[in-house]
């Protein structure tokens, strides 16, 4: 690890921009109620798979507090290991510390994964992460994302079931599309994932399609996205693809050149759509 600048302060960072540092001391420098939006995936559990860089997620948690917004996000992407047979409960550890410092679990959205392969003998396999939507205050921003339904048009539809089980129907309209669930689904690996095959020399990228949905569901046009751990710079790519202003921030100089090339990649080509599932 080389020509990491570790005392970044607000006045030289740049909007649209990616920055190696630890993310508690880039952000301990920066102002407060600066961020619309955090969408992020912090290391859990096996530190090795990133150097073995230390990871404080409470203290990461009260600077986020700081600097998101009053009605800002924050998307915390997590889930958990099995260690000696033994689930780690991380994600949930996580959830109550950003509790603890002050933010709304807004919600425990699901992300799962389409194509997982059989891992354990004596369990089911595992296919999900938790993304925790962490809110200081009531979110000022939510674009529901719209699913088609499967049948639309006028029906007779059950209205009620009382607990005598028996149901009434009354005539009422089905719309063409609804609200999704808070269960999100996408294909992984290269095309699912990504297409940019750089991002795989990074051991944990997430769908560029999870990062542009939830950019799309909690800010607007021209808000500031951050990713204060921002990998192989997923979610800074989605933000400037969906006209947002972005912020990341990495301890791995391997991981900061990767997300700039593959920024840098992409606005040279122009517009290159993510493969979406
Ligand atoms: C799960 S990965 C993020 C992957 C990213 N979402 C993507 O799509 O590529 C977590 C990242 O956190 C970084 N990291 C770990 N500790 C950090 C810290 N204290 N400050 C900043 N980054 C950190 C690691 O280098 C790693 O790239």
């Amino acid at each position: 690890m080389s020509n990491i600048k570790t005392d970044i302060k607000q006045e030289e960072i740049k909007i649209d921009n990616i920055y190696c540092d630890n993310c508690l001391n880039f952000m301990q420098n920066m102002e407060a109620d600066y961020i619309d939006l955090v969408v992020t995936s912090p290391p859990y559990d096996d530190l090795r798979d990133y150097n073995g860089y230390l990871f404080n997620y409470s203290q990461i948690a009260k600077q986020l507090y700081r600097i998101i917004k009053p009605g800002g996000v924050v998307v915390w992407v997590v889930g958990d290991k099995i260690k000696k047979g033994n689930k780690t409960l991380t994600s949930f550890r996580h959830a109550l510390a950003f509790q603890e410092v002050g933010f709304n679990v807004h919600d425990t959205m699901i992300y799962k994964k389409k194509n997982t392969p059989f891992m354990r003998s004596n369990a089911y396999t595992n296919c999900f992460e938790f993304m925790f939507i962490f809110s200081k205050g009531s979110p000022k921003t939510f674009n529901p994302l719209k699913e088609k339904t499967v049948r639309s048009g006028m029906e007779m539809l059950v209205h009620n079931k009382k607990s005598d089980g028996i149901n009434k129907k009354i005539l009422g309209r089905l719309n063409e599309e609804k609200t999704k669930t808070n269960i999100w689904e996408y294909a992984v690996g290269l095309g699912g994932t990504t297409n940019d095959k750089i991002a795989f020399n990074h051991p944990a990228v997430f769908p560029e399609r999870l990062a542009q949905d939830h950019i799309l569901s909690w800010s607007n046009e021209g808000d500031l996205i951050f990713d204060p751990m921002c990998g192989s710079g997923t979610t800074c790519k989605m933000a400037l693809i969906n006209k947002r202003h972005y912020l990341g921030c990495d301890i791995s100089e391997e991981y900061v050149n990767i997300a700039k090339t593959r920024i840098d990649t992409y606005k040279n080509k122009g517009i290159q759509l993510p493969i979406f599932n």
